[in-house]
């Protein structure tokens, strides 16, 4: 069905600019109409960059014991980050289908159940990351509208569960459904690409701000100097792989379906490297912002008490601690997050979306709809309790992406017919050898390593959904 699909239905909006006689029309992302590098790089870099960036890595990190995590999160973004997006990679551009038709036609029939969990995961991580989009909504708002919230920590609790964050969730969700819906049309990709510097640069003007503080000392230590007993921590290096994967938007599809619109041109290899260096960098300033704040203003005590409330309790003080420009900083700062979110969000829709497509051979509206609707009512229960929130998120990030690319690195390791002359175009003579490295490392080191993890996150992982009942 995927291979001789037919065309995106008449209202689609556009056509990709690229395709040639040999282009099989996907289904899938009508935002990669590019036939640019530059196209290319920044719809990837836009799904890469997100919440996972600015609100999960913060997170994590504390909740990881800081420093340690952080390193093993660097190791694991390039040992394992960086060969799983390339198998992606390799899939998407070599079938230049969606991930369920993808899979089908590169490793056979039997392959068609990972589409399903990259489906099952997409839907599971939007359904959570449009609470926390909704709650980046409301700050955004409402500091244009009124100003930065007096007490952080009590504003948070007000708005973070219940009705505040339900009507923010399904607003946010709404917008990403009525851009699935008609086709990411320049409008969002500009926002992108405005939004996104402006973004970076206030991450790295409040990271030189948050220097000149008192007391930051602490923060500094916290998040930069581990120790190394840590570093051999069966359960910071699960969490470390984790994050990751989640950051670099691995173990579900995203990235196979941003490569199956590439030219046969780019360097894949290359692109990786960029992506994950980029989303790297966005993590790591934010890190060097969120943890000298906390131990100056002495925030400790209101993060420990929600930890997935740190991004949204920290910040609003450090922006009331501005004073007059706080304002227009922190309009500035949430709006470019939400725009960060959004463009993450909607590659989430997407691989949904595109496989409802596929699959079931129904319009893109219908599909859209139906899919964002649905993933819309399941958000309702992270929007009512937060341990349902962090549950959700554990369970996605630690078990279900690390599940896909555990079979990605098989798929590709053993059952494709010629991963690395696939991986190969256009790179260098001299590199070559490194490509063998990596089907190796995708063959032998990331399955092991992944089952090791495995076998730790699942019955975590379903320790805290049964905490739940
Ligand atoms: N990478 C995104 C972020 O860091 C989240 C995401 C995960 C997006 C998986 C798509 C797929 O916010």
């Amino acid at each position: 069905m995927s291979d001789d699909r037919q065309p995106e239905s008449a209202d689609a909006p556009v056509t990709p600019a690229h395709a040639g006689p040999d282009h099989e029309e996907p289904s899938a992302f009508k935002r990669e109409v590019w036939g640019t590098r530059a196209g290319f790089i920044l719809a990837a870099i836009g799904s890469a960059v997100g919440l996972g960036n600015m609100w999960r890595f913060p997170y994590r990190t504390a909740e990881g014991g800081g420093a340690a995590f952080v390193l093993l999160f660097i190791l694991m973004m390039f040992l394992v980050g960086i060969p799983i997006m390339l198998a992606e990679f390799s899939i998407g551009r070599s079938t230049r289908l969606s991930p369920i038709g993808g899979l089908r036609k590169a490793g056979g029939k039997g392959w068609t159940p990972l589409g399903y969990l990259f489906v099952i995961s997409g839907f599971l991580i939007l359904a959570y990351y449009s609470v926390i989009s909704g709650w980046a909504t409301r700050y955004a708002l409402s500091a244009i509208l009124f100003g930065v919230p007096a007490d952080p920590s009590a504003y948070f609790d007000g708005i973070s569960t219940g009705m505040p964050a339900i009507g923010f969730h399904l607003l946010f969700m709404a917008i990403v459904i009525a851009i699935v819906m008609i086709g990411v049309e320049k409008g969002i990709e500009r926002a992108a690409l405005v939004m996104m510097p402006i973004l970076f640069v206030l991450v790295i003007g409040l990271a030189i701000w948050a220097a000149t503080l008192s007391g930051s000392g602490a923060g500094y230590s916290f998040y930069l100097s581990p120790s190394i007993s840590d570093i051999f921590n069966l359960p910071t290096i699960s969490a470390a792989t984790g994050q990751a994967f989640f950051s670099l938007s691995l173990g579900m599809g995203a990235m196979l379906t941003f490569s199956s619109y590439l030219s046969r041109q780019e360097s894949l290899p290359r692109e990786a490297t960029v992506i994950a260096s980029s989303d790297f960098a966005v993590a790591f300033i934010a890190g060097l912002v969120v943890f000298p704040i906390i131990a100056a203003l002495g925030l400790q005590a209101a993060v420990d008490e929600s930890t997935a409330g740190t991004l949204f309790i920290v910040l609003p003080g450090a922006f009331e601690a501005m004073g007059g420009i706080g304002r227009v900083v922190a309009s500035l700062f949430f709006l470019a997050i939400f725009v960060a979110a959004l463009t993450s969000a909607i590659s989430l829709l997407e691989v949904v979306t595109a496989s409802v497509i596929d699959e079931w051979n129904v319009p893109r509206r219908v599909a859209a709809i139906g899919a964002g609707a649905l993933i819309a009512i399941v958000g309702l229960w992270p929007a009512t309790d937060l341990a349902a929130l962090e549950a959700m998120d554990l369970v996605a990030a630690e078990v279900f992406l690390p599940v896909g690319a555990l079979f990605m690195a098989i798929l590709v390791g053993w059952r494709l017919k010629d991963p690395i002359g696939e991986v190969a175009k256009n790179v260098p003579e001299r590199f070559h050898p490194w490509l063998t490295a990596w089907i190796w490392v995708l063959r032998v080191v990331v399955p092991i390593f992944l089952v090791v993890v495995l076998y730790y996150t699942i019955p975590n992982g379903w320790g805290a959904v049964r905490a739940l009942f």
